[in-house]
């Protein structure tokens, strides 16, 4: 008897053993499954709209970087402002640190805000990278606000695409080089712009 019931007791326990092991298991299979989808989940369309939202509210621009070197107001050139602040996302941030890069990665997003003279805000422009949207000329998505978010211009429109292409060997940027190689001849080429202001 006494054999028994310290034999069903064993059997008991290995039971909730298994039960409580097999749970487990479970719980760590689904938390890995979950979280890459989350993340890529946040990411905006090609979409003005959506973009708006992403860089004000759910990764509000402002607590972003500046542009490595171009910290604070700059000196603008036309058609943007006289004064202008330029924001790079975090992935932006690495890529052009990194000496083996010429262009940036998908998801890299660059906000600029655009001043009058007298420092009021007057529109803000963004360049987004979205896989696929444009690879011709870099797959930027490309967009113009007013201040309070009402799209002025979006997509794939030739005005910026026209003069950024200027700047093709560069991704498509004006403000600092992609990565490090070709530091010395964009730095020269942007002196030169600022002369021309
Ligand atoms: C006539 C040339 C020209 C046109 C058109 C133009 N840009 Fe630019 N853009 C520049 C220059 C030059 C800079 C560097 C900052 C400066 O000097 O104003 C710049 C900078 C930027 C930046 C900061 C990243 C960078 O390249 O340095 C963004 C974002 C941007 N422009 C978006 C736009 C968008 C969106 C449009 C169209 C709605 C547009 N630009 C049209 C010349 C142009």
């Amino acid at each position: 008897m006494r054999k028994n019931l310290i034999l069903s007791m064993v059997l008991l326990l290995l039971v909730l053993l298994v039960v409580s092991c097999g749970k487990k298991g479970e719980k760590s299979e689904m938390a890995v499954e979950e979280a890459p989808a989350a993340e890529a989940a946040v990411m905006p369309a090609a979409d003005a709209g959506e973009l708006w939202t992403y860089i004000t509210e759910t990764k509000s621009y402002q607590e972003w970087s500046y542009w490595p070197g171009y910290e604070g107001f700059q000196p603008g050139n036309s058609p943007h402002g006289k004064i202008l602040q330029v924001f790079l996302s975090a992935n932006g941030v690495k890529n052009i640190a990194d000496e083996a890069k010429s262009s940036m990665d998908n998801g890299v997003i660059v906000v600029k805000e655009n001043y009058m003279p007298d420092t009021t805000l007057a529109a803000i422009t963004v360049m987004y990278k979205v896989e696929g949207f444009n690879p011709e000329v870099g797959d930027w998505f490309w967009a113009k606000y007013d201040v309070d978010g009402t799209v002025a211009a979006s997509g794939t429109p030739a005005g910026c695409i026209g003069c950024h292409g200027g700047k093709a060997s560069n991704d498509y940027l004006f403000t600092g080089s992609v990565g490090h190689a070709e530091m010395g001849d964009e730095e020269e080429e942007h002196e030169q712009n600022e002369d021309e202001e």
